[in-house]
């Protein structure tokens, strides 16, 4: 694709600059920057015809669940192309899970079965093909443990360095585990994600370090994709509402522009509704929504346990407000045990995901409950992260043990309304039998 630009996405200023530019924000206003694409080209069905056809090819850019939508994504070579074959993931139904929310039906987008098992994937392998194409060696970045791991891999693969800023104890072990195998060098700072941020926004500024977060356009660029693939897998049909975890907001912001982009070519004629949903704890994006305030009050000190999404100054929320009023969207927030229960309930679907993508289900029990949102509604949620990424979360969780011991977001214990207790029992066959009830 061509003549793509980046553009400044406030309304009063948009000023363009080219993709070689290695630009995060906008340099006279310092509003976020979308990748932007020329009018022309194919649209409609022949758009979706090329992007099926792709589906069935042995070719390896058509192997990704990202790259196969190319003529909306930024130009690279097949040489720059640094991929694992992400996206590519299972739209699944989940009985037990709609039936728990007050639903007739209920659909998961799991994003946790990409390669290093979070949606992050789709956007590193934007955002590390641009590295690439700007002659970048060593990148950066700040996270809660998931972007530390697609990051780690994707450079990795593509034999540069990688340098990630974690705040200390608060990484779940499985993300934590990956960046380390991947090579990447982990920096555990003091404070929490959003000193972490803030840290790797100021020494990319002064380095050679390439900024890898979502505020930079082209990660966000490879997650919209979601919603391409979603729609493909559906045959192009829109489903009613579209429910996403709200942390940084670079993904509620990617998936949006993904639909609106879709509209503008003619795939669609609507987006669905989006829906956003915060922990209670973590909650700055659903105040502003709730207050219809014109600028985010950043939030000190978040607590949650699903510490993905431990978030108080979301960089991306301009992006995630905007993809709210193109679709009529809301945001949504949950407690700690409804995040809880919520995550055993899609483990007995026999999907199984991390906390932070709980809030999902958590959110669309508590629209319907409320009236926010039809029973006979359709429905799709997006789970971002693999069960595996936090065992400790699930394996407190069963035992009874969750929040205890002055864990950060949670000090009082979480009362687990669907535990799976582990059951001692002596090594002895009359002792197991009995165990067993038999
Ligand atoms: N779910 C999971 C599993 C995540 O890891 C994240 C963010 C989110 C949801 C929220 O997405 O930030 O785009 O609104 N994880 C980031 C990280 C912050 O560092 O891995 P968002």
């Amino acid at each position: 694709m061509s003549h793509v630009d980046l553009r400044c996405i406030k309304p009063d200023c948009q000023t363009n600059y080219p993709t070689s530019a290695r630009l995060y924000t906008c340099e006279r206003c310092g509003g976020l920057l979308d990748v932007v694409y020329p009018v022309g080209g194919p649209t409609g069905e022949a758009l979706t015809a090329v992007w099926d056809r792709r589906r069935g090819t042995a070719a390896a850019l058509d192997q990704s669940g990202v790259w196969r939508f190319r003529e909306l994504l930024p130009e690279a070579t097949e040489a720059e192309v640094v991929t694992l074959a992400e996206g590519n993931t299972p739209l699944f139904d989940a009985p037990r899970s709609a039936a728990y929310a007050g639903m007739d039906r209920l659909a998961f987008k799991h994003l946790g079965m990409n390669p290093t098992g979070s949606f992050k994937d789709l956007g590193m392998t934007t955002g590390i093909t641009q590295a690439r194409r700007l002659g970048a060696t060593r990148v950066a970045c700040a996270s809660t443990g998931n972007t530390s791991a697609s990051v780690a891999a994707y450079a990795a693969r593509a034999g540069m360095r990688a340098f990630v800023f974690v705040p200390a104890g608060q990484v779940a072990l499985g993300k934590l585990s990956q960046a380390l195998d991947y090579g990447a060098t982990v920096l555990q700072l003091s404070g929490d994600f959003d000193d972490a941020m803030g840290l790797v926004r100021e020494v990319t500024h002064d380095s050679d370090l390439y900024l890898l977060n979502s505020i930079n356009p082209f990660r966000l660029e490879g997650q919209k994709t979601m919603a391409f693939e979603l729609l493909q897998q559906r045959r192009w049909q829109v489903p009613d509402r579209v429910v996403i975890p709200g942390g940084n907001l670079g993904n509620s912001s990617a998936i949006a522009k993904g639909f609106q982009e879709l509209v503008e070519r003619g795939v669609i004629a609507r987006l669905p509704k989006l829906t956003v949903v915060q922990a209670e704890g973590a909650n700055p994006f659903y105040r502003l929504w709730r207050d219809q305030a014109a600028a985010l009050e950043p939030l000190l000190g978040p607590r949650t346990l699903a510490s993905a999404i431990k978030i108080g100054n979301p960089v991306s929320w301009p992006k995630a407000a905007r993809g709210l009023r193109w679709s009529g969207g809301g945001v949504e927030q949950v407690s700690e045990a409804e995040i809880a229960d919520a995550k055993a309930i899609i483990g007995r679907d026999g999907l199984g995901c991390e906390p932070a993508s709980a809030v999902t289900l958590a959110g669309i029990k508590n629209m319907v409950a409320g009236g926010r949102a039809r029973a006979d509604e359709n429905v799709v949620a997006v789970l971002t992260g693999h069960v595996l990424k936090d065992p400790d979360y699930t394996v407190s969780y069963h035992q009874g043990t969750l929040g205890q011991g002055g864990a950060p977001g949670a000090e009082t214990h979480i009362e687990p309304r669907y535990p799976n207790r582990i059951i001692r029992v002596a090594a002895e066959r009359g002792a197991i039998l009995g165990a067993l009830e038999l």
